[in-house]
């Protein structure tokens, strides 16, 4: 049975792909410091070590004392607008601390890492669907953090590393009896829930002058199960030793109008909207192609819009109790 070192592996991509691992057969351990992450979304009895990728002894700790097949790094900063204006946040969390992670498993012989990257590396994309060969040119520090660990680890494939960049687009949605939870919430569809069950009383609409279709900006929506599923048929792909890029969505976009529509058909709710300028760090459109996961992971994106949202609002209904 192989041995799966997750880092990040409480939060919500993070816990999504455990359930899944675990029940492919994978031995999992997750690693995860729970500033943000929540144990109590781990399936029962997985290994747990409380620690942080930017500390070597911990890192070391589990290294020397399990034979890890490979590694699975979500643990990251993951906010955009917060980047803008702490960068040194992202850049220390994201970039350095990875960099710890990348030489510990150096140091101890494993060899094969899964890096959880993103669309935002792509910044404000010349053509869209985007595909992997797109230059990088990240609008936010977020991204900008996320594309330096991705160059540290190509240059480290000299020293054997292997290493699959899955660039998400935005997960959404949920499964497992889990959801999607950040403290502070700045997410778009949880917050547009937290209007439809009265936890809010509006959502901001971050600038509606962008150049799209209704002026708002498009983003192409993945379910967090299908996310999962992409980590274990990649995981095949490390396994062979084959390193590789791939987005990871569904190829439509909507925008964030449509989206709070949807969820107003959804949830039955009005959901009452007030605009605002823009958010610093968006770009206007980001939609992926995916084509290339398809083809080459053997991979389909199962769940439509409809889908996600009804997931996660019947998941956010449960876990406010709400009826
Ligand atoms: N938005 C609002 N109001 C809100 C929250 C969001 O109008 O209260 C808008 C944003 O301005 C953006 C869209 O909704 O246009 C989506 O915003 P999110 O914050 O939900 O997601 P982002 O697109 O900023 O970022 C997410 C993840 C990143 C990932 C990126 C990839 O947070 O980790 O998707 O596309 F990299």
């Amino acid at each position: 049975m192989k041995t799966i070192l997750v880092t990040g592996g409480a939060g919500y991509i993070g816990s999504h792909t455990v359930h899944e691992l675990v029940n492919q057969g994978y031995n999992i351990i997750v690693f995860d410091s729970l500033e943000k992450g929540h144990k109590n979304f781990l399936p029962d009895g997985v290994k747990f070590f409380q620690g942080d990728v930017g500390n070597i002894e911990d890192l070391n700790k589990v290294f020397s004392s399990n034979k890890i097949d490979a590694v699975i790094h979500f643990a990251g900063y993951i906010e955009a607008g917060e980047s803008m204006v702490n960068p040194l946040k992202y850049f220390h969390n994201n970039s350095a601390k990875g960099i710890t992670l990348i030489k510990a498993m150096n140091d101890n012989g494993v060899k094969n890492i899964m890096f959880s990257s993103t669309a935002a590396v792509y910044g404000n994309p010349k053509r869209v669907p985007i595909t992997e060969d797109h230059e990088t040119n990240p609008v936010n520090h977020y991204g900008a953090s996320k594309l330096m660990l991705e160059k540290t680890l190509e240059t480290s494939k000299v020293q054997g590393i292997s290493s699959i960049f899955l660039r998400y687009f935005n997960a959404a949605g949920a499964g497992y009896g889990i959801g999607e939870k950040h403290n502070p919430e700045t997410h778009l569809i949880p917050i547009i829930l937290e209007v439809a069950s009265g936890k809010r009383d509006h959502i901001k609409l971050f600038g509606t002058d962008y150049p799209t279709p209704d002026g708002t900006c498009v983003r192409d929506y993945i379910h967090v199960l299908d996310l999962a599923s992409a980590h274990v048929q990649a995981l095949k792909q490390l396994e062979k030793g084959k390193s590789g890029i791939y987005n990871v969505g569904t190829g439509k976009g909507y925008s964030v109008k449509e989206i709070i529509n949807i969820c107003r058909n959804v949830t039955g709710k009005n959901i009452k909207v007030v605009d605002e300028k823009r958010r610093e760090g968006d770009p206007p459109v980001l939609v992926a192609s995916s084509l290339k996961a398809q083809k080459e992971l053997n991979w389909q994106p199962k769940y439509d819009i409809n889908d996600i949202i009804k997931s996660a609002w019947e998941w956010h209904k449960k876990e406010n109790i709400i009826n």
